[in-house]
């Protein structure tokens, strides 16, 4: 399998998967609407791989773009990173998460099916697992108790997928659970580049860090964890970029539907996240406590076994090596992909 459609290929984990495949051979061939990314994103693609992939600009819900896709290129596999992903906003407008992602999952396939295209990987989500009974989880713990719509778009896309495969045997299909990715392109070229306040700790520390934002508020430091603060498997981009790649050759030996977990199998507290950013920076980071946020899990981790011995997938940095690179790109630019400098 040579030709990939990365759907959703200039946003976060998109574009360093787009880098990993370029880099390891891959003709890759890009739709994105640009929803919640930037075209500026090609450019620096380019300039890490040399190459400069294909770019459609539009939407995985419009068939007309798909069809024009699919008849250009000859596409062996699809990787549908394309999708709506804040917790917070997807409780406040659930139709259209549910319209975007999962009536655009659906379509993808459709259109797939059409043009003879049988391999797919799905980016899912550790929120399938709603609260764990225990960690580390393993892909054979029970899925559901989703707390919110943007989760109950990954499980559903996931039943769905099960039921397709089931009807259509030709299908091969990955569902890959991620973890918490943080971390950047260590050229400081690439890296995430969120809309408005972040949501989500990396992104926050690293706006502390430029001076965007006052201080970081740590939501809750009462759990029942060592230092009262909730745990999270947090996993370099570029891993989980490289997971793909594993998923990729996976799908080559036609396995139906097979799920694996992306992560890294250690556990790490908020304070253990801005401890390593702290290293990163060479100074303090500012702090304070505030209430839980409401649908937050004391503790998510992952059983790394599956994915190894399956895939050959493991993760090779750490949370230093994730603040390092998340810093670099950070300090490098300031305000995103908006401007290079300021
Ligand atoms: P992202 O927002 O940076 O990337 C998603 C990309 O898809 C964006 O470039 C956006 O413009 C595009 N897009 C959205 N809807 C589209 C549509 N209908 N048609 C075409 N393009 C569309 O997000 P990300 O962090 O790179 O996440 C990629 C995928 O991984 C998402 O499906 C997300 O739900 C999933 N995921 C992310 C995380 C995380 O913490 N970042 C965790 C688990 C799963
Ligand atoms: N946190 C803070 N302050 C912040 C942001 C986060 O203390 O400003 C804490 C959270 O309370 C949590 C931890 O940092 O304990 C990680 O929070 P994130 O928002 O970075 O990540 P989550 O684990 O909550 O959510 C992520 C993705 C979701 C995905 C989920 C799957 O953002 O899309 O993992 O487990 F569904």
């Amino acid at each position: 399998m040579k030709n990939i459609l990365v759907t959703g290929g200039t946003g976060y984990i998109g574009s360093h998967t787009v880098v990993e495949l370029i880099n390891l051979g891959y003709n890759v061939v890009i739709v994105d609407n640009l929803s919640n990314s930037k075209e500026i994103v090609l450019d620096r693609i380019e300039t890490i791989t040399n190459v400069r992939p294909k770019f459609y600009l539009g939407d995985i819900r419009d068939r007309e773009i798909l069809d024009k896709i699919f008849d250009e290129n000859k596409i062996d596999c699809v990787i549908n990173f394309a999708g709506l992903k804040a917790v917070g906003e997807s409780v406040r407008i659930p139709l259209e998460y549910y319209e975007n992602n999962i009536y655009g999952a659906v379509v993808l396939l459709e259109e797939m099916q059409k043009h003879k295209v049988y391999n797919f990987i799905f980016s899912s989500s550790a929120t399938v697992y709603g609260d764990p009974t225990s960690v580390p989880v393993d892909e054979t713990f029970p899925t559901g108790g989703t707390t919110n719509p943007y989760g109950t778009t990954k499980l559903f896309i996931e039943r769905i997928l099960m039921d397709l495969s089931k009807s259509d045997p030709n299908f091969n299909i990955a569902i890959l659970r991620y973890f918490n990715p943080i971390g950047a392109h260590p050229s400081g070229l690439m890296g995430e580049d969120p809309n408005g306040i972040p949501n989500n700790l990396a992104p926050y520390i690293t706006q502390v860090m430029v001076g965007k934002r006052e201080c970081l508020n740590i939501f809750g430091d009462d759990y029942d964890t060592p230092d009262g603060t909730c745990i999270r498997d947090y996993i370099h981009v570029c891993d989980l970029a490289y997971g793909h790649v594993c998923a990729i050759k996976k799908l080559e030996s036609k396995p139906g539907v097979v799920i694996y977990n992306l992560g890294t199998g250690k556990g790490s507290s908020v304070f253990d996240v801005l401890h390593a950013f702290e290293k990163a920076y060479g100074k303090p980071i500012p702090y304070k406590i505030a209430p839980r946020r409401e649908g937050d899990v004391t503790a998510n981790y992952t059983k790394v076994a599956k994915a190894m011995n399956e895939i050959g997938f493991i993760a090779k940095y750490n949370i230093d090596d994730m603040a390092r690179d998340a810093w670099n790109w950070q300090k490098n630019n300031p305000n995103g992909y908006e401007k290079k400098n300021d």
